[in-house]
């Protein structure tokens, strides 16, 4: 096989990324945007975790049939029942069964003996296999399990039916070499290795997870499990967006394709990091904001006689946009509609009248309009949140004589108005406390960030925050040229989303 099969994790070991919350929407619109991109298979949950979980795969399996949908489940058969009832209606459903297999896992976490482990992972891939053909086995921790009792599982697991053995790199421990000898024995002593597809999983504790899997492809891996912008448990997962590219890239060198279009990463990149409110690290490979922008004198000189000089990849190849044509109050709605679609966005009718008014609206505080302040104003535009509350007014007095004191006003589930005012430690602080007294639910703020979109005193200022209420986090995000307004923003987004999970939409 000449290609690899990109499987997606961001909407499950993504999702487990802590202080993550994505509503149904947001999975649904990130899952379409996979969809887009071209990976092969997507994970959209864990269907027995919770019924949140369960909605989620159920959805994306309702409305995407094109990619393989993937529902993880431990090995027992309730959750595999589960699994199956969520993920069912897929075009392409895959069961993707997991159970520890290192001995520290098995004597402290599953208390289960060597051959308890391999009679519960037949029992349950034969369960799955008795509801369809696409079946994956994971043994967790296997980059710490004793080898030739890996070999043995898998062996095992492919004879009940398995299609996919995925081998993970659970808690990050691997090195490259390590790793790509592990692939090679499984290859080589794993006897029906030949009916199943071989996967890896890595994470990136040691910051090795991109280098563990691209070993394994070189051993003969086929499959390679990965997220968006590498979020996931703990320090996160190998991140697609680097193992694509360097494919790609070095397709001298890997002799390897992908389905992905490469186009789509930019856009994708920027979708998941604003649903997750997790920030792309600057210097962050082919997608941060540094990777394709030149600051020596000698760089710079050399990429404006050839980019290639010192660019190894062309930024276009993963959709960041070429022309860095700026928009004013002058420009109509050809030039807006060419910058959106050149940025990875395609409206309908109606969200594109919306976008073009805040456009102008924008135009008329801020004198040049750049990609960023676009892409940040759509993704407030495109905010999927059903808003139970909405914020209509909000005004604050302060300075350094003055005790900040904020009046709000928002508009309630039924259309009322209501109005309330508070003072506070400073504007945002009572910004926040007016809020409360109208919307009434206890919460506990865990983070506030502010940063400027673009440079200059103009720019627009974007705000995120997060709150914990009942021991769920829940993301907020707001922007606007004001940062008061946007930290309202925010903090209306965060309450609307807690709401909305409470009512049970
Ligand atoms: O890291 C891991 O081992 C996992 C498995 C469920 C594949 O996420
Ligand atoms: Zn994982």
């Amino acid at each position: 096989m000449d290609k690899v099969i990109i499987f997606d994790t961001t909407l499950r070991d993504g999702e487990q990324a802590a202080g993550t919350s994505l509503n149904l929407q947001e999975k649904l619109e990130i899952a379409g945007q996979l969809d887009k991109l071209g990976v092969d298979v997507i994970e959209a949950g864990f269907p027995a975790s919770s019924a949140g979980d369960f909605e989620a795969v159920r959805l994306v399996a309702h409305e995407l049939k094109r990619p393989t949908i993937c529902a993880l489940s431990l090995a027992n058969i309730e959750g595999i029942d589960r699994a199956w009832e969520a993920v069912k209606e897929a075009g392409h459903p895959r069961i993707h069964v997991f159970l520890s297999a290192s001995d520290i896992h098995l004597a402290h976490q599953l208390k289960k003996s060597r051959d308890e482990v391999l009679k519960m992972s037949r029992e349950t891939v034969a369960r799955a296999r008795s509801y369809l053909d696409d079946i994956e086995f994971s043994p967790m921790d296997a980059s710490r399990a004793d080898p030739a009792y890996l070999y043995q599982i898998l062996e095992v697991v492919i004879e009940a039916g398995a299609t996919t053995v995925n081998v993970p790199d659970t808690v990050g421990y691997a090195t490259p070499q390590e790793f790509g000898s592990l692939i090679r024995g499984i290859l080589d002593n794993v006897p029906n290795i030949g009916k199943a597809v071989v996967s890896v999983h890595c994470h990136d504790d040691l910051g090795l997870a991109v280098a563990n899997s691209l070993e394994a492809i070189k051993a003969g891996a086929r499959q390679v499990e990965c997220t968006i912008n590498g979020i996931g448990e703990r320090a996160g997962n190998a991140s697609m967006e680097e193992i694509v590219m360097a494919l790609r890239t070095r397709r001298d060198f890997f002799k390897l394709s992908t389905n992905i279009d490469t186009t789509q990463i930019y856009r994708t990149s920027r979708l998941v990091s604003e649903l997750t409110g997790f920030p792309v690290q600057p210097n962050k490979a082919v997608v941060g904001a540094n990777a394709f922008r030149h600051q020596s004198g000698i760089h710079q000189d050399g990429v404006l006689k050839k980019s290639m000089t010192y660019e190894i990849m062309d930024p276009r190849s993963v959709g960041i946009p070429s022309s860095s044509l700026v928009l004013s109050k002058v420009s109509g709605r050809h030039a807006f509609k060419e910058r959106l679609s050149e940025l990875g966005y395609t409206l309908n009718e109606e969200d594109f009248d919306r976008a073009f008014q805040d456009f102008k609206r924008l135009a008329d505080k801020k004198r040049d309009i750049t990609d960023r302040d676009i892409e940040s104003m759509i993704a407030e535009e495109l905010r999927t949140v059903t808003e139970v509350y909405h914020l209509d007014h909000v005004e604050v007095s302060c300075g350094n004589h003055n005790i900040p004191t904020a009046t709000v006003r928002l508009i309630g589930p039924e259309g009322q108005v209501l109005a309330d005012a508070a003072l506070g430690a400073g504007p945002v602080d009572a910004v926040y406390k007016a809020i409360n007294r109208i919307v009434g639910i206890p919460n506990r703020l865990t983070e506030f960030t502010v940063k400027s979109i673009t440079e200059g005193i103009d720019a627009i200022g974007e705000v995120l925050i997060r709150i914990e209420s009942e021991d769920v986090t829940y993301t907020g995000r707001g922007a606007a040229t004001d940062i008061i307004v946007a930290s309202a923003k925010a903090y209306m987004n965060a309450l609307n989303r807690l709401l909305a999970v409470r009512e049970g939409k």
